[in-house]
């Protein structure tokens, strides 16, 4: 898994490349043999675009979210702790899974650092811990999660890696368009833990479920990824 870690480290800090990691192999449960490109155009009037995302991101959404960047700060708060219990709730689904286990363990741990640092950033910036409404990007998600397994555990773990692309972006956004630049650059710092986080649910479906089943079914929920996006959401959210 370390090694699994240390390539996809390579993959989110080289964000200015198209990486290929094919052919990765680490432990007798993880056969890590997969593609995974981030192609970053990052210029003021350019969004990125990441693979299996279907569309990039508005320049609306980067307007709505600089203009609101203590709410936007705060939701992702409340996302990193989420993302943490996502990979939790994972574990208590499939608790006989070691390949997933063990990755998920390393996910949730590292979502509940991010929920720290981001905490750290308010508290900093004078915006004190507070519940704040969800848009409806997570809510329309998991209404495309099949109800029963195998298909429910492939849906969920690819529900995750679209979340998970989609923050790698938006995260990177703000890394780029932020006009703090102590902001920014940690907001870029946590770029590739997000990139890594897709890769590695993206690998727990591939080896799992295989590619010829994977690949439709992702390019269907891409598709509704993109459209619950399509929509720029009043509030102002990371995935609004
Ligand atoms: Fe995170
Ligand atoms: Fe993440």
């Amino acid at each position: 898994m370390q090694r699994i870690r240390s390539r996809l480290e390579e993959v989110g800090s080289s964000l200015s490349i198209c990486c290929d990691l094919s052919t990765i192999r680490s432990s007798p449960t993880i056969n890590l043999a997969f593609s995974f490109y981030c192609s970053v155009i990052a210029t003021p009037s350019r969004p990125q675009t990441i693979k299996f995302l279907k569309t990039s991101t508005s320049q609306a959404w980067i307007d709505q979210a600089l203009a609101n960047l203590d709410e936007v700060m705060l939701d992702h708060s409340h996302c990193e702790r989420k993302a943490a219990g996502i990979a939790i709730k994972l574990m208590f689904l499939y608790p006989g899974d070691v390949a997933l286990v063990e990755a998920l363990t390393d996910i949730a741990q590292e979502e509940l650092s991010h929920f720290k640092q981001v905490n750290q950033w308010l508290a900093r910036r004078g915006v004190a811990l507070r519940s704040l409404a969800a848009g409806p990007y997570g809510a329309k998600l998991r209404k495309h999660v099949r109800p029963n397994d195998p298909e429910r555990k492939l849906d969920l773990l690819l529900v995750s890696a679209l979340i998970e692309a989609r923050s790698h972006e938006r995260l990177g956004l703000l890394g780029a368009h932020c006009p703090d630049p102590e902001l920014a650059k940690f907001y870029r710092s946590l770029m590739a833990s997000e990139a890594r986080h897709y890769g590695a649910y993206w690998v727990l479906a591939t080896n799992e479920f295989g590619t010829d089943v994977v690949m439709p079914r992702l390019e269907e929920l891409a598709i509704a990824e993109s459209e619950i996006l399509a929509t720029l959401h009043p509030a102002p959210r990371v995935h609004s």
